[in-house]
């Protein structure tokens, strides 16, 4: 059973209330802070609460989104428009990714996530991008799997980069400017409270570096974001029928009870079945044949029943587009219309 660090409930400092006043500045001194972008939401769900995880990181899972982007560009290379739905978008790097990756204007991209607070991020075009303080920050964040400073690379590199990271960068710098980092004063209550997780043998929270980036052009991008729930799309995916519908590492929200406990509870088969088949129908009617259907590569680990959901996404029109990795497909294909 997966546990979640509680740690990351409390005094996560919000990029954009950090940068009310915006202006274009060249590149600075790192500002230490705590957490960078690692940050949750609780909504209202009926007279429950949620506790929606939004940990999220650019060019997250590359192998998955190069694949996809190839495929799409073969399959559909006469089309005059390509449509891109991102739904568990969280505060918009993922779409982003995609809108850098396809590299034409022809791309039209719609995020979607069901926590208001990550859509107003969005919204804000404003990007931290961070790493682990020191070595032993890492220590901490490779030690509770953290995947939100993988994306580190696009502003720190102590090595000579890979050719992929090294395109990635390129492409991060065409689209974004670097803005100015304010100083970020950690209190002291913070720093006691942080002294006694470490003392208690719980994991403190990550100290970070960060550097703060600006989305160049937002309003040509043709790259939107609304508050949405993937359980009713039908109401509010544009009329077009689209060629991706991303829903990556979101799927544990919906497969177990609140995650507001730090275990994560599966919800019985007989209970999720019926909410896997909508989310299936939906998926099929929005998107075109032959469109694909991506997942994240390690769903299963983050507490997903993938056997259940691949059996439905059969019966919804589905099959599997690339060989099974970690005892799951990751990336489906619509085959026909229910
Ligand atoms: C861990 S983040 C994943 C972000 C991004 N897809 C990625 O892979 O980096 C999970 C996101 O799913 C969103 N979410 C959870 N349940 C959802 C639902 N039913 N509909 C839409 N978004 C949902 C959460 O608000 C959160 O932003």
């Amino acid at each position: 059973m997966l546990s979640i660090n509680p740690t990351y409930n409390t005094q996560y400092t919000s990029p954009i209330n950090q940068n009310r006043q915006i202006r274009t500045i060249k590149p600075q001194n790192d500002t230490v802070q705590f957490k960078g972008r690692v940050g949750h939401e609780v909504i209202k769900n009926g007279k429950k609460n949620l506790t929606l995880i939004q940990e999220t990181a650019f060019f997250r899972e590359p192998d998955t989104l190069n694949w996809a982007i190839k495929y799409i560009q073969n399959k559909f290379a006469k089309n005059t428009k390509i449509r891109i739905i991102v739904g568990a978008c969280s505060s918009g790097e993922e779409a982003l990714s995609f809108k850098m990756l396809m590299k034409d204007r022809k791309t039209e991209i719609l995020g979607f996530d069901a926590g208001e607070n990550a859509i107003k991020k969005a919204n804000k075009h404003i990007y931290q991008i961070s790493r682990p303080k020191d070595k032993k920050n890492a220590e901490f964040a490779k030690e509770i799997g953290l995947s939100a400073y993988k994306d580190g690379y696009l502003s720190f590199s102590s090595r000579p980069l890979t050719g992929m990271h090294k395109k990635h960068q390129e492409l991060f710098n065409k689209f974004f400017e670097e803005i100015e980092t304010p100083e970020h004063k950690t209190s002291l209550i913070t720093k006691f409270r942080n002294y006694l997780l470490e003392k208690m043998g719980r994991t403190p929270d990550i100290e970070v570096k960060s550097r703060t980036y600006k989305l160049k052009n937002p309003e040509t991008l043709n790259c939107n974001f609304m508050v949405g729930n993937i359980e009713q799309m039908d109401k509010f995916t544009p009329k077009g029928k689209a060629h991706i519908l991303s829903f990556r590492n979101a799927f544990y929200h919906i497969m177990n009870e609140d995650l507001e406990q730090f275990e994560r509870t599966p919800l019985p088969d007989k209970e999720l079945k019926p909410i896997l088949d909508n989310i299936g129908k939906q998926a099929n009617r929005v998107l075109e044949k032959d469109g694909l259907f991506i997942l994240g590569e390690h769903e299963d680990k983050q507490g997903s029943n993938m056997k259940l959901l691949s059996e439905v996404l059969k019966n919804s029109g589905f099959t599997e587009a690339v060989e099974n990795r970690n005892n799951y497909c990751n990336i489906w294909k619509k085959v026909k219309d229910l």
